[in-house]
């Protein structure tokens, strides 16, 4: 349970709010790459921490993000006129430079001062990984670009999903807080069929969870900012199932994966208060993904220019109740569709001051703990985590089954050591599998 101020702080993103200022501090994805894949082509409309903007790329082929409104009398730029440099607004031809200076009022004296003194807000933009990042923080305060690996990966081994989602962020990214859930919701009744679609997404480790509904969580600070472990129990003794999670800040995962599997990267991006963008980055190094596969798993295909899939709290996400008698838990479809399933369902944001949390919830309380003290050290002036230069974002998080007396946050040497053929990792003397 939180008090409705933490609440607050935890909640709100908008300019000038804690958690605002501390996401604008940060690399954040503003689009995806093939919203303005044409040079000179239309701007797109963006709602990025409660502002909306428009992205676009400019004749010559360079990308820019500003202000949807004309610094003028507001008319909105995504109708605007996508010229070299910058966008002309349709109403009086004001035309706004990619980097925020007005670089023309033709309907104005050409002696006007105010070309000089007015300014049009606009943020730098970086193109990497089919993703268009923005920096919308304090120019000081820019960190360096997160060099994620799967950033410099040919397209046919990396995807970049975008889907909206009608709630606050903050009930999404709980969900990959949560290791428990996935025995519930996102149970197939048949393990056969489970295995078998899990498999054709290149995720058959995740039905070895199924073994365990009540794991034991564990949770530590990171530099970047947390690691998540769930330590299933299984029918030997000796052996337990271990999935661990890492969390980089402001709000990026990585989803744990067995050996040989692709690798899924995660962030929950706010739109403003109440809706948000999930990006699920689906990346093998190894190999071509299997992409109608991963669609067919998680159900998260939604196109430009909304991101909507057809699934709505109004409809009640498709639900099936025939299905919920011989298919699965949640005659739902689609892993990313239960989520989003339930995370809806609670309305667009949640009044934690009415839950009631478990054991299970350790991860989440972690999490927001975690948060407010990172919010206070902030408006102290104290370094955000992830952000000194030199942070190593080559991370991996882990599906694999080790001795249950080997720590859980030893996963992903062990997923390596099964990778390369090797009965433990390098150094590990006395165990066995
Ligand atoms: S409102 Fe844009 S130029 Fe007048
Ligand atoms: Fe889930």
């Amino acid at each position: 349970m939180l008090t409705s101020e933490d609440n607050k702080r935890l909640t709100q993103v908008g300019p000038g709010t804690p958690l605002g200022n501390f996401f604008r501090r940060y690399w954040i994805p503003a689009a995806v790459l093939e919203e303005i894949k044409e040079p000179g082509g239309a701007p797109v409309r963006v709602g990025l921490l409660g502002e909306k903007l428009v992205a676009y790329r400019d004749p010559d082929g360079k990308p820019g993000l500003m202000k949807e409104h004309c610094p003028h009398r507001g008319a909105s730029l995504a109708y605007g006129r996508n010229e070299v440099g910058g966008l002309r607004c349709l109403y009086h031809g004001w035309k706004m430079g990619t980097c925020g200076k007005i670089l023309d009022m033709p309907a104005e004296p050409a002696d006007t001062r105010m070309k000089i003194m007015l300014t049009h807000g606009s943020y730098p933009v970086k193109e990497a990984g089919g993703i268009l990042w923005t920096y919308m923080g304090p120019a000081d305060k820019m960190p360096p670009f997160p060099e994620f690996p799967w950033t410099n990966l040919p397209p046919e081994k990396l995807l970049v999903v975008k889907m909206y989602q009608d709630s606050n962020y903050l009930q999404g990214l709980e969900g990959d807080l949560d290791p428990a859930h996935p025995n519930y919701l996102h149970r197939d009744f048949d393990e056969a069929i489970a295995r078998q679609s899990w498999t054709g997404a290149g995720w058959q480790s995740i039905s070895d969870l199924m073994s365990d509904g009540a794991p034991a969580i564990h949770v530590e600070e990171t530099p970047q900012l947390m690691r998540v472990g769930a330590v299933r129990k299984t029918a030997d003794p000796a052996m337990a199932y271990v999935r661990t999670t890492e969390w980089i800040a402001p709000f990026y995962t990585h989803i744990a994966t067995g050996p040989h599997e692709s690798q899924l990267f995660k962030a929950w991006l706010p739109i403003d208060d109440e809706s948000c963008f999930t990006f699920y980055i689906h990346h093998d190094a190894r190999k071509s993904l299997d992409v109608p596969a991963i669609y067919a798993n998680w159900g998260h295909r939604a196109d430009p220019p909304l991101y909507r899939t057809p699934h709505t709290v109004a409809n009640m996400h498709l639900q099936d109740r025939k299905m919920m008698v011989d298919g699965n838990f949640s005659g739902v479809t689609g892993a990313a569709i239960q989520d989003r399933a339930v995370q809806e369902s609670m309305g667009p944001i949640f009044d934690r001051t009415q839950e009631h949390l478990g054991t299970s919830d350790k991860a989440v309380i972690f999490y927001r703990r975690l948060i407010l003290r990172k919010l206070r050290e902030m408006e102290q002036g104290l370094e955000l985590p992830g952000t000194a230069p030199g942070t190593n974002f080559d991370q991996r998080a882990a599906s694999v089954y080790m001795p249950s007396d080997a720590p859980w946050q030893e996963a992903v040497k062990w997923i390596e050591a099964q990778e390369a053929g090797e009965a433990q990792p390098a150094g590990d003397k006395e165990r066995s599998l």
